[in-house]
């Protein structure tokens, strides 16, 4: 089962070839998404030839297989993670009964909605990234860039596999609308507001690779759980590509500290406009940065208190990120408190599932705040970066549109008006950032702002030519 069929217009292991009907509304399809792609995917490096991965099989040996090719040719399919025989529903109030191979009536449009948000978020961010080709600070970096763009891409096949499999007429109509909607199209716009965020300079790719990816890790790790087995077998496989692309924000903000820890060190200043002017980036800057993908990543988890997160895991369509670590799977007799501009609140746990999955998104991404740090300690520095707090520039939830500083206190309004340059990038910090992104295309050589990675891709040197220009 774990193999990939590769012989087929559409790459698969689902079996497609059985299924006439199903195959032909697929292959119906294809031509839309690549028609997508070339309208909307990377701008101007079709012709390029990209060092990428591709999956050839979904087991630890063959989903990472090399290969050089132009990413209008990436062969994007269908690949589940093998089922797991005698699967049972692990909780909820239907846990251990056998898992759904078809979609329940009842949980129809609720599955339908939660799949077509999951698979909008995947299209979106190519859309968002779709110029960053242009102002690459080395080609090791764009080909990760492409990397990321191509994976999306297969994610949104992942989704609309289960969209014209499992949905019929309604489901091949939303596959439709998966490509009708674009990134801050004014008429049209993605569904959730992070994905409609413009995305100019390598630094927000970097943040939004680290917390907008890392969002996207839980709520496949929530699906992976899902009682509708497709659904987790899908998102089972997509969980093994997204660690790439969070692999690419962490060790990408790394290599910006690491650069900029360099050039303090060379002027023997922590002074912002003097390492500005050396072309590195301050890290007051930074933590800018961070502040800002991080509040708006935090978002996406949801209301603190949500009556559909209740109805989403009692029914198993949604559990929580790695359930089996937890004790009670039921959660009908147990409640948390959570924290309201108005006092403490206590919801059944049930209501509160958002906050729990926000709790341990950010637990995650702590580590890496943490290596940075290190990096900060050992370079003999006082400051220290951190994550802003989950109440700060929330619009969802009860903290939505309150004045509340990073810490997560409540402030005056005006007070929090006149600090928010302080704490999310200024348009100043981002023209600035704009003048560092320059194209830089020499193998091996990096742009000034940000230190060399410390290997390259699959054991092959940094200087590669991981992305021949023609
Ligand atoms: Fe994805
Ligand atoms: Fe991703």
């Amino acid at each position: 089962m774990s193999s990939i069929n590769y012989a087929e217009k559409i790459p698969n292991n689902v079996n497609l070839q059985n299924d006439r009907t199903l195959q032909r509304a697929l292959e119906h399809w294809q031509p839309h998404f690549l028609q997508w792609w070339h309208e909307m995917g990377p701008s101007d490096f079709e012709t390029a030839d990209v060092y990428l991965r591709t999956a050839i099989s979904v087991d630890a040996q063959g989903w990472a297989h090399y290969g050089t090719l132009k990413m209008p040719d990436y062969r994007w399919g269908i690949f589940l993670a093998d089922p797991i025989a005698d699967r049972k529903i692990g909780f909820g109030d239907q846990m251990g009964q056998p898992v759904w191979q078809q979609v329940p009536g009842e949980y129809r449009s609720t599955l339908r909605r939660l799949i077509v948000t999951q698979g909008d978020t995947e299209p979106a961010s190519v859309e968002q990234q779709r110029k960053l080709g242009h102002t690459c600070p080395s080609l090791y970096d764009l080909r990760n860039l492409f990397q990321i763009n191509v994976e999306e891409g297969r994610h949104l096949w992942a989704m609309v596999y289960l969209l014209h499999a499992y949905f019929g007429r309604d489901g091949r109509e939303e596959a439709e609308e998966l490509l009708a909607r674009h990134s801050g199209d004014a008429n049209k716009p993605r569904i959730l507001t992070t994905f409609n965020e413009p995305m100019t300079d390598w630094l927000s790719l970097f943040c939004f690779t680290y917390f907008t990816d890392r969002d996207g890790k839980y709520q496949l790790k929530s699906f992976a759980e899902s009682a509708f087995d497709p659904l987790s077998r899908t998102c089972r496989f997509m969980l093994t590509e997204e660690a790439h692309h969070m692999f690419v924000g962490e060790t990408g903000i790394s290599r910006v500290v690491k650069r900029t820890l360099d050039v303090m060190k060379e002027l023997g200043t922590d002074d912002p406009a003097r390492i500005r002017a050396e072309g590195a980036i301050d890290l007051p800057t930074i933590q800018r940065y961070l502040n800002y993908w991080c509040s708006s990543s935090l978002d996406l988890f949801g209301s603190e208190i949500s009556s559909n997160s209740a109805a989403n895991f009692a029914s198993g369509i949604k559990g929580r990120p790695d359930e089996p670590t937890y004790q009670d799977h039921v959660l009908r007799d147990v409640a948390m408190t959570i924290e309201t501009p108005q006092g403490a609140e206590t919801v059944p746990m049930l209501n509160a599932l958002n906050e729990v999955m926000r709790e341990s998104y950010l637990k995650d991404c702590e580590i890496g705040v943490k290596r940075w740090n290190r990096m900060i300690e050992r370079a003999g520095r006082e400051s220290r970066l951190t994550l802003p707090s989950s109440r700060f520039r929330r619009q969802i939830g009860p903290w939505a549109g309150q004045p509340v500083d990073t810490h997560g206190k409540l402030i005056a309004r005006e007070e929090y008006e006149r600090r928010l340059e302080d704490w999310i990038p200024s348009e100043r910090d981002r023209a600035f950032v704009h003048t560092l992104m320059q194209r830089v295309i020499e193998p091996g050589k990096m742009a000034a702002w940000i230190a060399p990675p410390e290997r390259g891709i699959n054991n092959l040197p940094v200087d590669y030519d991981y992305v021949h220009l023609q």
